[in-house]
């Protein structure tokens, strides 16, 4: 949550800061502002709402200044307005910040300055944090051994509770910037003759692949065109520098009118690229070489827990259903922020896979440290390269799907649940699964990227059938087996971009007291996508729905013997475990279709984040 980025070089820092933020958009659009410095004196620009709101306001006001941080936000101590906006200032005017995440200590700290005579003008926990610094620089002595910049930096860092991405700029210091991180994504950026700092790659990819990945507590002091990082301990890190391979046309709309539409439409490509390499035709299994895990250690596993947030926590509910049918594992799937304040028992057959998009919620994380902390392995399914949950796991599968910019997950889950089937076959043909069923399911995926394809081709139909539905006030999804978590999907999805009030049903849950909710304006959308006895069942739940007088969307296998229906949209027939992606692809592109009818902003809904870095 928040985006932050700085830039330190030759070129105007205002319009590269504003342009990394628009890249960054995703992670927080209440408001954003910039800041620089030229000649000694800092120069400031905020703006309440959307990138272009500041950018409006910078062609008014152009920032002179070869250096700066910038910051777009999204809302966690005080209300969306320009006051609360970063950059935040020092009392004194000589420090400048920008900050990603929650100083949970801020008001102790605030009573502390306060004391000292410290004003506040914002109700930001960040403000109590840059006058922190402002404080440690003021007592700190000009010496020859310490820098007083990093030092009161430094100092004010250790009183912090929290987490942290911050980029810091000082009146006295031209050409210096410092960066720290603690549980925030931060990243320096290698250009020639210019550095850049930034919450996540995309925001420099045009200028620069070459980068560093902070890693928590560390500090990082650009000077000019060098840099050096030490640890809140005062240890030299050696940087670790990296080539970022994510193609700059992924963060670029490339001729579609949103994100999430070239997303849903980029699904066919994520699949083959989650599927890629990693399939044994010859023993007719899945290799994923990431896990770090021998034959031995995989078959010893009696248990696994998955644990992740929002979308990614449907997708652990397939992978539920898959490891359990495919390698007959028993598997429990948690909410991270449930998990990890619960004292599960666990034991050392246990194993921990925690499904994260960003690699950076905080939630996630935390679970997956506390797993870690009880000598629990935890398995990482992620598709951020070197985001925390990727370096802090003990072994992973990254999803290939690319910058995933739109703030609903996509081509993501889709990918996510594609690599949970590859995951259930590898485990299964460890155990019990015989070739032929693993030469079957294998079959399966590799026909699925063209199948999505054929679903996608019908996203004018779904269109048509979102026109007839646009006014409702509330939804209905339901589905039984591995039906009901891409229900729950549906529902998540819709409500997220419509703003329409969905909910998720296991079918057959309908009688036990949603059915009360049944209206003509409470459609329901049906997954009746599974196979013969099931299928049959689904019918009935359905009919019980017309029955009270619902409209009904069913999505279904071609062929299938649907009955009465207000609307159908069909999916090729399929393996088991290939199904739930296909039925996943309608679900987004009419959530998609019924946001864009009611004139919601699709790529970045009210309220919502990208990575959800705060607890
Ligand atoms: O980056 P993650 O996969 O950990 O994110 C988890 C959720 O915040 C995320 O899936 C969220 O629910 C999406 N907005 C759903 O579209």
């Amino acid at each position: 949550m928040c985006g932050i980025a700085a830039y330190l070089g030759w070129q105007q820092a205002a319009a590269i800061l504003a342009d990394a933020l628009r890249r960054l958009e995703y992670r927080g659009y209440d408001s954003a502002g910039v800041a620089t410095l030229n000649n000694g004196e800092l120069h400031c620009c905020r703006a309440v709402g959307t990138i272009s709101a500041l950018q409006k306001k910078l062609i008014g006001k152009p920032l002179p200044g070869t250096m700066g941080i910038g910051h777009t936000r999204w809302a966690t101590h005080g209300s969306v307005t320009e006051l609360n906006t970063h950059p935040h200032f020092s009392m004194d005017g000589k420090f400048a910040i920008v900050h990603n995440g929650v100083v949970e200590n801020f008001a102790s700290i605030r009573e502390f300055l306060s004391l000292q005579g410290y004003n506040f003008y914002s109700e930001t926990d960040t403000e109590a944090l840059v006058n922190l610094i402002a404080y440690h620089y003021a007592k700190e002595p000009e010496n020859a051994t310490k820098d007083r910049f990093l030092e009161s930096v430094r100092k004010s860092l250790l009183h912090v509770r929290g987490a942290y991405g911050i980029a810091v700029i000082c009146c006295e210091r031209p050409m210096e910037m410092i960066g720290a991180r603690n549980s925030s994504q931060l990243i320096l950026g290698i250009g020639k003759d210019e550095l850049f700092l930034s919450s996540d790659v995309a925001s420099f990819t045009t200028h620069t692949r070459d980068v560093v990945f902070l890693n928590d507590n560390e500090l990082v002091h650009i000077k000019n065109d060098s840099f050096a990082i030490t640890t809140l301990n005062m240890e030299e890190v050696a940087a670790v520098r990296q080539q970022v391979d994510w193609d700059t046309v992924a963060v670029e709309l490339n001729g579609y009118p949103h994100f999430m539409l070239k997303e849903i439409f980029e699904q066919p490509h994520a699949l083959e690229n989650a599927i890629r390499g990693r399939i044994e035709n010859d023993t007719a299994t899945a290799h994923l070489g990431g896990l770090q895990m021998t034959a031995h250690e995989l078959r010893g596993i009696n248990r696994i827990i998955f644990c992740a947030c929002g979308t990614a926590w449907c997708a652990c509910l397939v992978a539920e259903y898959f490891i359990e049918k495919i390698a007959r594992i028993p598997v429990e799937v948690e909410y991270a922020s449930e998990f990890r304040y619960r004292n599960a028992p666990l034991d050392q057959k246990t194993l921990l896979i925690v499904i994260s998009q960003s690699g950076e919620t905080v939630d996630t994380l935390a679970a997956m440290r506390e797993a870690q902390r009880r000598g629990i392995r935890v398995l990482a399914i992620t598709n951020c390269v070197g985001s925390a949950i990727a370096r802090e796991a003990n072994g992973g599968i990254y999803q290939h799907s690319g910058p995933e910019i739109g703030v609903a997950s996509t081509k993501a889950f889709t990918s996510q649940l594609c690599i949970a089937a590859l995951l259930a076959l590898q485990l299964g043909r460890l155990r019990d699964l015989s070739e032929a069923d693993g030469m079957e399911i294998i079959g399966a995926l590799k026909q699925l990227p063209a199948q999505v394809k054929s679903i996608l081709d019908q996203s004018s139909h779904i269109q048509a059938i979102a026109e007839r539905y646009q006014s409702c006030t509330d939804m209905i999804f339901l589905g039984r087996q591995s039906m009901f978590p891409i229900a729950l999907e549906g529902a998540l999805k819709l409500k997220e971009i419509s703003y329409i009030h969905a909910e998720g049903y296991p079918a057959a849950e309908m009688k036990h007291g949603p059915i009360a909710l049944i209206a003509p304006q409470c459609p329901v959308l049906c997954l009746a996508c599974n196979e013969e006895n099931i299928f049959e069942k689904t019918l009935s739940n359905i009919q019980e729905v017309r029955a009270r007088g619902a409209r009904t969307i069913i999505i279904a296998r071609e062929g299938s013997p649907i009955g009465v229906t207000d609307d159908v949209i069909w999916i090729p027939p399929a393996h088991d475990v290939t199904i739930p992606i296909l039925a996943t692809i309608p679900v987004q592109l009419f959530a998609y279709h019924m946001g864009i009818l009611r004139g919601c902003s699709v790529d970045k809904p009210r309220h919502l984040a990208k990575s959800v870095t705060v607890e």
